[in-house]
């Protein structure tokens, strides 16, 4: 079977890594791809969101199964325009990907279905906004509406702070996202944790949690990113079967009876950002695809057939297949190396040694997967931002991470003079017992 990943990040290098490993699958296409997924496939030249082109060649070349990785292609609807070409696609069509485009449509459809999330207001103007913070006497979280790349939301510690900020989107009409809805919502404490169902709307297969490092720099500190590492499992986040089964009846199964009733189609993934509060699971974010960098660390510890799990969730037989997903024991760390001035600003980088990783002869619990670059004979350009995602696994999370960061400082000295990469030194440190 031919297979298409849409996308160019490291999570699209591990699906067609993973995916490559198949039985049913006898070639792996990427578009645009990027580095890696040329040294698993081969990659076509086309955006992650022209949809009617990318039909169009998926057609042509007989591609039977398409995997949307980012959230942009949802939103433009290209697993629409793939299913109209009558191939199966993982992931939901622009109407359930408004769970994750729309935050306020997600908190609207939580708060029709009774789904634990934290209490809000939406508004619409400035004046709304204004009115929406005195519900919140204290800390307060402002999210713009539309897909704004990490940038639209903002934990403000007083409504003063808050009010800078209302100021700032409507007065200057700098809303991230470009539309004109704030969402206005509670401030929950708790642990953090992305829990990630593949699911054919009717029955749902969880995958291994994962937490995941969203700031830029160690001990939580600068700009949000679109996440500089992660562990899997998060059991130190849940626990115990007890929680899980509390996700389980509290928010997927309410999600997907709501996404029944209201006639939605959802095949794909849909991920939870949860807060684990001291009056359990509550919502913050769904996102309608893998998290990235949380599929880089659960993907190498996936047993069984990805493409069958895939195929089944395309077509809606689920049920039939999710007997068959387990998880290698141990855990997975993995960490992301980025270029110095990310996030805020994105510098390419030229000619960097490829990563002794399952694609390039090298040890079988090392991945390097490949973010935004292109393969040019044995080196890699790379346009910036976040470049490779280092990942281990290991019989534990402390071996991992400790087989993770010398592969991190094996590859650093591997890299021509100049080459500067940033990454943070405090992944998966809060749950192991020895120091770095
Ligand atoms: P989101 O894009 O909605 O997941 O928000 C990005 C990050 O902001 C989350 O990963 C949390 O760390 C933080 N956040 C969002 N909403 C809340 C909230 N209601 N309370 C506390 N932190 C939040
Ligand atoms: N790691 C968070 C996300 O994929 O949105």
């Amino acid at each position: 079977m031919k297979v298409l990943v849409v996308g160019s990040g490291a999570r699209e290098h591990a699906l067609a890594w993973k995916l490559a490993q198949s039985p049913l699958v006898s070639r792996v296409f990427a578009a645009p791809g990027n580095a890696g997924t040329a040294l698993v496939g081969e990659n076509w030249e086309i955006a992650a969101t022209a949809g009617r082109e990318l039909a169009a060649r998926a057609r042509s070349e007989g591609i039977e199964l398409a995997v949307i990785g980012p959230e942009g292609p949802l939103a433009a609807g290209v697993a629409d325009a793939l299913r109209a070409a009558d191939v199966a696609v993982f992931g939901p069509g622009r109407a359930g990907a408004r769970l994750e485009t729309s935050k306020a449509f997600a908190k609207q459809f939580m708060e029709r279905h009774g789904i634990p999330t934290a209490r809000f207001c939406l508004a619409h103007d400035r004046r709304q906004a204004e009115r929406a913070l005195e519900n919140f006497p204290g800390p307060v979280v402002l999210k713009a509406d539309g897909l704004a790349a990490g940038k639209g939301v903002v934990v403000c510690s007083s409504p003063d702070e808050a009010r800078e900020v209302v100021t700032a989107w409507y007065d200057r009409r700098e809303l991230p996202g470009g539309g004109s809805t704030v969402v206005v919502e509670e401030v929950l404490t708790g642990r953090e944790v992305s829990v990630m169902a593949l699911t054919d709307g009717e029955t749902y297969l969880l995958l291994e949690s994962a937490c995941d490092y969203k700031r830029a720099l160690d001990e939580d500190r600068g700009p949000n990113t679109g996440g500089m590492g992660a562990y899997s499992p998060a059991a130190d986040v849940v626990a115990d079967a007890a929680q899980l089964e509390e996700i389980r009846r509290t928010i997927f199964e309410p999600v997907l009876a709501g996404l029944r009733a209201e006639s939605i189609a959802y095949r794909g993934c849909l991920y939870g950002g949860l807060m684990m509060t001291a009056h359990g699971p509550k919502v913050l974010e769904f996102n309608a695809r893998l998290g990235d960098p949380e599929t880089q660390v659960v993907l190498p510890r996936l047993e069984g057939d990805l493409c069958r799990l895939f195929v089944a969730t395309a077509q809606g037989e689920l049920g039939q297949v999710s007997g068959e997903c387990r998880n290698l024991p141990g855990g997975c760390v993995g960490v992301v190396l980025a270029s110095p001035g990310y996030p805020q600003q994105s510098t390419p980088l030229s000619g960097l040694p490829l990563f002794p990783g399952p694609d390039v002869s090298g040890s079988p619990d090392l991945f390097g997967f490949w973010g935004n670059s292109r393969l040019r004979g044995t080196r890699v350009d790379a346009s910036g931002g976040r470049i490779l995602t280092i990942c281990a696994v290991g019989s534990d999370l402390a071996r991992a991470r400790a087989r993770a960061y010398d592969a991190v400082d094996a590859y650093i000295r591997s890299l021509p003079q100049g080459a500067e990469l940033r990454w943070r030194r405090d992944i998966a440190q809060r749950v192991v017992t020895s120091v770095r």
